[in-house]
């Protein structure tokens, strides 16, 4: 794997996303060896990943913190890193990398400014700092560790069909704000999958986004009636309203927003006419936080995949980091 940095979904090539599928796969069945476990937590002997979140988190911080942990590494958590780092100082994001260098084999970083990550990674290279940036979400830009996560689900329960390419992906609701949506569809593009974008005509999937699928020659649709393509569709991918990236009156006044929020958890969510209507091998994938949109019946529908793909958050990224940081580890 030639990686160095994560930043964006386009880094990662069909070859390479099988490689973290197969050792993300080793290390979820190594889980259950005791031997195998104390090999696995020799990877990262030695070895700091800082972890710098300047936006809420619950999945990406556990399961990285987490998966430091089994690798036997010592995380250095920065939480709230607005306020708690000396950016709260009016330190720029550029000396806080060169200082967590300093102390870190790697950074993971959330930051709700686009091209953040990027410009990390350029700091990283063009101070000669040697250390990988991780992007754990940038503003709504992408999103690349969730997208690895969703896809190593979907090559779980539908691998042969991935690929093939032969499976039709549907994503609903906030298409323009979510950055997993932005990272999951040009990764998935790769494969030559069809899309269908289920939101409103002002909600859509980025222009950018829609010419790497027209490179692709990938075939998508586009509509707001969500039941529409529900018999064609074996993978769906569902979101909250992600009310904070929205225009300043939505993001400030609630009343505005729980109105706004109550009719797309109505049109976008995952309701029990959807249900009857989706493919009975079909699989429901969500990144969570939930909202409506998903609502806890759907927890015990056979279809429902997003509990398990919560875990294999922690694979992927252990996998991740092994390859990243000790890519040579025998376990
Ligand atoms: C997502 C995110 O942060 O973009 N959450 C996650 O990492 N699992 C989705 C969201 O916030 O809605």
């Amino acid at each position: 794997m030639k990686l160095r940095h994560t930043i964006k979904a386009d880094q990662f090539d069909i070859e390479t996303l099988e490689t973290i599928f197969e050792t993300a796969s080793k290390m979820e069945s190594c889980e259950r060896i005791l031997a195998r476990r104390e090999m696995m937590e020799k990877i990262l002997k030695h070895k700091s990943v800082a972890l710098l979140f300047w936006e809420p988190s619950s999945r990406t911080w556990m399961s990285f913190y987490e998966a430091i942990g089994r690798l036997g590494g010592r995380p250095i958590p920065v939480i709230n890193a607005g306020v708690f780092s000396s950016a709260a100082k009016g330190e720029s994001l550029q000396d806080t990398i060169i200082t967590t260098s300093q102390y870190a084999d790697a950074i993971v970083m959330r930051h709700p400014e686009k091209g953040s990550a990027q410009i990390a990674a350029e700091t990283s290279d063009n101070r000669k700092l040697g250390i990988p940036i991780i992007n754990a979400g940038d503003g709504n830009n992408e999103h690349p560790t969730q997208m690895i996560l969703d896809l190593y689900t979907i090559w779980q329960k539908k691998g042969n069909e991935l690929k093939k390419g032969n499976l039709t992906i549907g994503f609903a609701g906030d298409l323009e704000h979510s950055r997993v949506f932005h990272s999951d569809a040009i990764a998935l593009s790769q494969y030559g999958v069809n899309f269908v974008f289920i939101s409103t005509i002002s909600n859509n999937i980025p222009d950018w986004i829609i010419s790497v699928l027209r490179q692709r020659g990938c075939c998508w649709e586009k509509t707001t009636e969500i039941e529409k393509f529900a018999p064609e569709i074996d993978v769906w991918n569902f979101t909250r309203l992600q009310s904070e990236r929205m225009a300043k009156s939505a993001a400030i006044f609630p009343f505005y927003r729980s109105y706004l929020r109550r009719k797309y958890e109505k049109k976008f969510g995952c309701t029990g006419k959807l249900k009857e209507k989706m493919k009975p091998d079909a699989i429901i994938l969500h990144p969570w936080p939930r909202l409506g949109e998903l609502p806890e019946e759907t927890d015990f529908d056979p279809r429902a995949v997003y509990i398990k793909q919560i875990k294999n958050g922690l694979y992927v990224r252990m996998a991740l980091l092994q390859l990243l940081l000790n890519p040579n580890a025998f376990f």
